[in-house]
């Protein structure tokens, strides 16, 4: 009797403890879960990392709590430490908590595409694919028109097309004087290039494109174009340059680099002649910097094609002295693909579409204007662009001030404050030269020129998560950092101001 008593004892004090145990774990975690973030602004916490949660709603109001390190402190020259201004969004963006958490949950199921015989490898290809359509979503591409292949970013997406599509070095490109590097020397380099020139205020005119087309009638193959510039943040109607080049029996490709992070994006015009023929981007400028990007195409001519990229998992079958390829989109995709780069281009493209792009628009018309009109109040300032029509402008400002030298000046607001630009010609040189008023006889006396005597302009580009406060902070930055240099010549800052 007694032992079955201290039997029980035993059991009910187990019990108790495992009771006990269950309260603190259902305890903990209800701590640990975030109350679900509606379409208010939440404060973002100085010691909270941000937690994935299944629940969110991402809006332009809270994506800043869920952008990883932008609360992370830099060194500054002084040694102390402050959160940077990232207005560098152009050149890359940093990644979303969500992108980040989906590549992350993915890896576990991580297995080789499309070459292996095991339950991994056979999600990782049906997701590789199914992703696909996805990014064709994205676009507004109809996939029995389209099809879609993976690269590590424009520059890739970009020379693989040209690669693939230019057959004879007299072929015939009409590219715009707007075009970074990665549009215009892929094709520079294979085959013949017009270029339209743009206007004073640095758009595309569009009457050139239209000239050209005649002028070159039945020869120009193939219109290139960026959707939007990496200098101006000019948006180019690229279906209405679509409908010109159809009409003369060309096709259109679009960078679009600097769009599919900012604008709404459709390959789709409101008539089948303004449709575009090919787009091409990268994922690490849409909050997704783990490589990877995409080209879109019709399919029917992307299976007459293949680019010069040689190797595994194109092929059909190789023999002695004899390969028989695959087709598109296979065959574009020659090795073993970034597969964390696709995951996380989609999971991307999700939280942009969550967040709306009528949103983002709204929002980076907000920062362009506020910082525009607050350059403009500054002293010798050049803002380069239309700074009164700003409606076709996505997040991205350059300026200069003719008294003081653009680089020092960059560089000292980033030691000193900790504010993240980019200074020079942002590899679309004759672009930056026209906007500059440096001719191309002029041009050619800075190519061994370094640092602060090359020619460029101060960048500003703008994110999702950036804010009001952080332009008016950013602003009050500059303006102390120019006082300085005024005050201070042995500081360096009229060093070539011109440039
Ligand atoms: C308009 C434009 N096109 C192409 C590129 C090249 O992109 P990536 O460096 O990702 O290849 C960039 C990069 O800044 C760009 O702004």
């Amino acid at each position: 009797m007694k032992k079955i008593t201290k039997k029980i004892l035993c059991m009910l004090l187990a019990l108790a403890m495992l009771m006990t145990l269950m309260s603190g774990c259902t305890q903990k975690k209800d701590e640990q879960k975030k109350t679900p973030v509606s379409t208010q602004q939440t404060e973002p916490s100085e010691t909270d990392e941000p937690t994935p949660e299944e629940d969110v709603v991402y809006t332009i109001d809270n994506i800043r709590d869920y952008v990883i390190g932008v609360d992370e402190p830099v060194e500054l020259a002084d040694g102390t430490s402050r959160p940077m201004i990232n207005f560098d969004n152009a050149a890359t963006t940093p990644v979303l908590l969500p992108v980040l958490d989906a590549v992350d949950r993915e890896m576990k199921m991580y297995g080789s595409v499309g070459r292996g015989f095991s339950p991994k490898s056979n999600h990782t290809t049906d997701l590789y694919n199914a992703t696909r359509n996805t990014v064709l979503e994205f676009v507004n591409a109809d996939p029995s028109i389209y099809t879609c292949f993976y690269v590590s970013n424009t520059t890739d997406g970009l020379n693989k097309l040209a690669s693939a599509l230019v057959e004879s070095e007299d072929d015939l490109i009409l590219a715009t004087r707007m075009e970074h590097h990665a549009n215009d020397l892929s094709w520079r380099e294979r085959c013949q290039v017009i270029y339209a020139e743009v206007d004073d205020q640095g758009r595309i005119q569009y009457d050139e494109i239209e000239r050209l087309l005649e002028e070159n009638e039945g020869k120009v193959k193939y219109v290139t174009v960026t959707a939007a510039s990496n200098v101006t943040g000019y948006v180019t109607d690229v279906h209405r340059i679509a409908k010109m080049a159809h009409e003369h029996n060309a096709q259109i490709i679009v960078d679009g680099a600097q769009i599919v992070a900012h604008r709404r994006f459709s390959m789709m015009g409101d008539t089948p002649e303004e449709n575009i023929d090919f787009l091409v981007f990268s994922a690490h400028k849409m909050y997704s910097p783990f490589g990877g990007g995409a080209v879109i195409g019709p399919w029917e001519t992307l299976v007459q094609h293949m680019p010069e990229f040689y190797g595994g998992g194109i092929v059909k079958l190789v023999r002695d002295y004899d390969v028989a390829y695959k087709s598109a989109p296979e065959v574009y995709e020659a090795g073993s693909p970034n597969y964390p780069g696709i995951v996380g281009m989609a999971a991307a493209m999700d939280i942009l579409n969550e967040i709306g792009f009528d949103r983002i628009e709204e929002h980076e018309k907000k920062l362009n204007r506020r910082l525009i009109d607050g350059l403009g109040k500054l002293d010798n300032v050049i803002i380069y662009g239309d700074t009164e029509n700003i409606d076709d402008r996505v997040g991205v400002v350059t300026f200069n001030f003719s008294d003081v030298n653009s680089f020092v000046l960059a560089a000292r607001m980033a030691n000193n404050s900790g504010v993240a630009t980019r200074r020079g010609a942002f590899c679309a040189h004759p672009y930056v030269w026209r906007m500059m008023g440096i001719s191309d006889e002029e041009a050619a006396n800075f190519e061994n020129c370094v640092d602060m005597n090359t020619p460029g302009m101060i960048r500003v580009s703008f994110g999702i998560y950036n804010t009001e406060e952080e332009v008016d902070q950013f602003l009050q930055i500059l303006e102390d950092t120019l006082k300085e240099f005024r005050e201070t010549p042995s500081l360096g800052g009229s060093a070539n101001q011109e440039y």
